[in-house]
């Protein structure tokens, strides 16, 4: 979620920085992807190192601007794609050998505070939410969406227990006016009253965006697509902010390391074939230090899988144990 906080104009703070170059070990040299380029905390982090480069990808086209300036210092070594990292296997990589290929989901503390995005519950005016490369915007998904959709999508995404309510008021008010963000706020808020430890609307939030941006299929193509273009002994590392994210890593990284069949649909591959090789089954959370320097990083957890073999078909048994996520996704067809 909000993996980087601005101490000041010039300074981020790049989450699990020191856990994830321990584990790629860019003093060694070699090229990494930096998926989720945003503030440039890893890139440059890794960049410090002469015999190391960086291909990074950002869906955000404001995210170029960093690019340019990282570009700058770093000619040669330094390459930007304004993508999604779905498609990073449409990318030209064959040149390379790729020692590992980094995930740091979400946004950034930059991104939340910039009004156009719409990011935030405290942002004014019609609702967005786009992070970049979007087909369509939360506003269309608040003011067209069936009531039932909504109710599924809060529940699946957002694991909201008021989904079936709040969905039911969303479509009641916005008979009377197209709802924007404040009217969905106030909405949010006449249901649940009470307010807890986190905000009335972060759920519905959270759901919202993960819609608008098919955070469950970027996600899901952006490890099989990564996986695809690395080479043997390569890493793929992944830190996640919300436990959606991490069920999916987590699943995807285990079953495609323990030695039983890839898949229901090649049942006579049964035994060896360890895709990925993990030196801990459980994720790396930041140190207390770093939660107390950056607080949204308490929420962090990073796992990551050495790739050991190279196997076909292995993305059919995940697609398969996340279709109902990715059916709640293709609602957006209705739009
Ligand atoms: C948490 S920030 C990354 C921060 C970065 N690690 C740093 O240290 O500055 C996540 C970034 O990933 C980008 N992003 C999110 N989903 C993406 C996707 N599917 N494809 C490409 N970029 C994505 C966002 O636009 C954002 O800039």
């Amino acid at each position: 979620m909000n993996a980087t906080i601005l101490l000041n104009n010039e300074e981020h703070y790049p989450v699990l920085l020191d856990e994830i170059l321990s584990i790629i070990s860019p003093q060694n040299g070699g090229t990494f992807i930096d998926c989720t380029l945003g503030q440039g905390g890893y890139t440059n982090a890794i960049l410090k190192f002469n015999e190391a480069n960086v291909i990074a990808i950002d869906r955000d086209p404001d995210i170029k601007l960093i690019a340019q300036k990282i570009k700058l210092q770093n000619k040669n070594r330094f390459l930007f794609f304004n993508k999604k990292f779905s498609d990073i296997d449409k990318i030209q990589t064959k040149n390379y050998n790729i020692k590992a290929i980094i995930f740091d989901l979400g946004y950034s503390y930059t991104q939340i505070k910039d009004p156009k995005k719409g990011l935030s519950f405290e942002s004014k005016g019609k609702l967005n939410m786009k992070l970049g490369l979007n087909s369509f915007s939360a506003d269309e998904v608040i003011n067209k969406l069936d009531q039932k959709d909504l109710e599924l999508i809060f529940k699946y995404f957002g694991e909201e227990k008021d989904s079936k309510l709040i969905s039911k008021k969303i479509v009641e008010h916005r008979l009377k006016s197209n709802l924007n963000t404040e009217k969905l706020v106030n909405i949010i808020n006449s249901v649940k009253k009470k307010r807890g430890k986190t905000h009335n609307a972060t759920k519905i939030f959270q759901a919202i965006r993960i819609f608008v941006n098919k955070e469950i299929s970027e996600l899901i193509y952006g490890l099989i697509n990564s996986t695809k273009i690395l080479g043997i002994n390569g890493i793929i590392l992944a830190v996640s902010f919300h436990s959606l994210e991490d069920r999916i890593i987590k699943y995807f990284l285990k079953s495609l390391s323990e030695d039983k069949k890839i898949s229901r649909y090649f049942p006579e591959e049964k035994n060896h074939n360890k895709l990925f090789k993990l030196i801990s089954k459980k994720p790396i959370f930041p140190s207390r230090k770093e939660i107390s320097i950056n607080k949204p990083s308490r929420s962090a957890k990073l796992r990551y899988g050495i790739k050991k073999k190279n196997i076909i078909n292995f993305e059919k048994d995940i697609l398969n144990k996340f279709s109902k996520l990715l059916e709640i996704e293709n609602l957006s067809s209705k739009l």
